[in-house]
């Protein structure tokens, strides 16, 4: 024992993140000093895309996430493939991420270059721009560290298993959630984020075509819900296009209408319409479909979690002079 904390101090002294976990490293001040235009330019890109294409709020929140919960909130996503490596955004679960949440990265990222260059990460772009899109669609303005740096690699094969879909059971969903640290409650809230945006047709198609041997389509689906979507996906299957809004309420509000739709069993996705049949999760549901304000604290809290997931700090990683291949590559 007394062995075992003699070499404990040494080892603190050259490993201090051995006490501190990297986000701890992060700041609201980062750019205060080396940038100090940094938010202000967000929030201009921002408020421009948006206005000119209100889709982009919903794919930048996905894109956000599935950047953060495969490996980190490090920018691995935003990096393109080339003919050495298939990158995680073409691996099949991040095909459909809409080129207009990746657009706004890169619109940031040139006008900071100009204002700061070499300085403001793509990871915290992407994390400050997330932000304010939640808040221009309506949802609540949470609090976003900075200091991130980018990760220096990108692979396809580290996604498989790490995000959730929609035919998973609701067992198998929160172990996955568990694995990075999130309990059910900041689950359910997050998952909450369906609030705005789109699922396309193939999704969601099991549910409303020939679901069973004695069922057209899902029995916990409301029937004119079931039957409003038969129609719009009648082609899917040759215009695999087509998609319907997450929230067919307030489609472009973020609010928490979700929650009360799952209560009369307008869910569009199984894994969505699940939770309001499950005790570990009902409550929750019944809570945020009662209560926005709950909602919206609880999303908040857990976006600030997502948001400093396994983050590189200090001098891990690197600020990558464009966001969408690593410096090393950039300069081969
Ligand atoms: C149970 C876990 C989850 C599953 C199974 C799931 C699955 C999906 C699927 C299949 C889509 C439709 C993609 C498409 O057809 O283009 C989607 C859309 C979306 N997801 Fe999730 N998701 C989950 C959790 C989350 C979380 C935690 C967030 C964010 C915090 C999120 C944010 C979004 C957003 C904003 C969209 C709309 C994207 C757009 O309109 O471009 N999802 N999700």
């Amino acid at each position: 024992m007394k062995m075992a904390s003699s070499l404990l101090l040494p080892l603190l002294l050259i490993f201090p993140f051995l006490l501190h976990p990297a986000h701890s490293k992060l700041t609201l001040d980062y750019y205060n000093k080396t940038c100090p235009k940094f938010a202000k330019i967000v929030q201009e890109v921002v408020v421009d895309k948006q206005l000119a294409i209100p889709t982009t709020a919903a794919g930048a929140l996905r894109l956000f996430f599935h950047d953060c919960i495969v490996g980190g909130c490090d920018a691995s996503l935003l990096i393109t493939s080339n003919s050495f490596n298939t990158a995680e955004r073409d691996h099949k679960l991040n095909q459909a991420l809409p080129g207009d949440a990746f657009d706004i990265v890169i619109r940031a990222k040139t006008k900071l270059e100009l204002e700061c260059p070499g300085i403001v990460s793509c990871s915290d772009i992407l994390a400050e721009a997330t932000r304010d899109l939640v808040s221009m669609v309506g949802g609540p303005y949470y609090t976003v560290l900075l200091g991130r740096k980018d990760s220096i690699e990108s692979r396809a094969t580290d996604v498989e298993g790490h995000i959730a879909k929609p035919d998973m059971t609701l067992s198998h969903i929160i172990d996955i959630f568990a694995d990075k640290g999130f309990n059910v409650q900041e689950m359910v809230a997050l998952v909450g984020a369906h609030t705005i945006g789109f699922s396309h047709c193939s999704e969601f198609a099991s549910r409303i075509f020939n679901f069973s041997k004695k069922q057209d389509h899902d029995p916990t689906m409301n029937p004119e819900y079931a039957k409003g979507l038969k129609k719009l996906c009648a082609n899917y299957k040759t215009d695999t296009t087509i998609a319907a809004f997450n929230d067919p309420m307030t489609p472009g509000k973020f609010d928490n209408m979700y929650f009360q739709n799952l209560q009369r069993g307008v869910g569009l996705l199984a894994s969505d319409q699940v939770m309001m049949f499950d005790p570990r999760t009902k409550p929750y549901v019944d809570l945020y479909a009662a209560n926005q304000t709950a909602f919206f604290e609880a999303f908040s809290r857990a976006m600030e979690k997502v948001s400093v997931h396994n983050v590189l700090t200090g001098n891990q990683g690197e600020v990558r002079k464009r966001c969408d291949a690593t410096n090393a590559l950039k300069t081969q």
